[in-house]
């Protein structure tokens, strides 16, 4: 159980964790500043899942303390190794959990409350879910991966329209921007499969993993929310026009339509 109090400590804690990431680098503070506001929109991302579940306000507060410290792992990425990309440093998730341990994050929450926020922030980044875990685990798993994927939507698509005049290196993985798409990361997303991250060579392919989340998406609403959002088009509409382009559109999309 997750009272109000025990989440409004964790709350402050978080504030001051972030508050410890401070530099005089603009490209660093804005890069800090990324992932702290992301983490403040995936908590209202998993509210909205989570009401719209019907969750008691125990599992509102449970949902909104995993989304809270779900990336409290790129802070400490970002300032030893300079990148978002894991594998070019380590497992963000992993981290995290190592930085929640450390601080002793979690004290005062029962052990079944604590396995399930660990759970479900060690999950959060793989491609896959594991299948022998408790089922309120991957239950909270499912929400957070579409909470997370609905906000990384939103800030991929943002970023993707205005990216001429305010490129961030760090968004794009530091993946080249080359015209290439990779035949595999293609044939993937055109067989209805997720694109994973180890075939990805181009931020074009990057772009076409991120459109191929359809294909992992666990509520209704989530695929409700997506569509209503526009994401893909705007993922397209940031492609150069090319017959794989368009035919790996219609494919997510028609995947969507079924789905919404
Ligand atoms: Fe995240």
């Amino acid at each position: 159980m997750i009272t109000q109090k025990s989440l409004q400590n964790i709350e402050s804690w978080f504030e001051n964790h972030v508050q410890k990431f401070r530099s005089s680098d603009k490209g660093y503070t804005q890069n800090i500043e990324l992932k702290k506001d992301h983490t403040f929109r995936v908590c209202e991302e998993i509210t909205r899942l989570g009401k719209s579940l019907d969750l008691s306000m125990n599992d509102l507060r449970l949902a909104k303390t995993i989304a809270l410290l779900h990336d409290v792992g790129r802070f400490e990425q970002y300032d030893r190794y300079r990148t978002f990309a894991d594998y070019k440093s380590e497992d963000h998730a992993q981290l995290g959990i190592k930085v929640i341990n450390q601080e002793n994050v979690l004290k005062g929450i029962d052990p079944s409350t604590k396995r399930v926020i660990i759970c479900a922030i060690s999950y959060h980044n793989r491609a896959h879910l594991p299948i022998n875990e408790s089922e309120r685990c991957l239950f909270f798993a499912k929400l957070l991966r579409d909470a997370d994927k609905l906000d990384i939507l939103y800030v991929v698509t943002e970023y993707y329209q205005n990216s001429v005049q305010h490129s961030n290196q760090s968004l794009e993985l530091e993946l080249p921007d080359t015209p290439h798409i990779s035949d595999e990361v293609y044939q993937k997303l055109i067989s209805g499969k997720i694109v994973s991250s180890q075939h990805v060579q181009s931020l074009n392919d990057f772009k076409l993993l991120q459109m191929a989340w359809v294909y992992d998406v666990n509520f209704l609403i989530t695929y409700r929310l997506i569509k209503e959002r526009k994401y893909l088009e705007k993922i397209r509409d940031s492609f150069p026009k090319s017959e794989r382009v368009k035919k790996a559109f219609a494919k997510v999309q028609s995947y969507l339509d079924s789905k919404a």
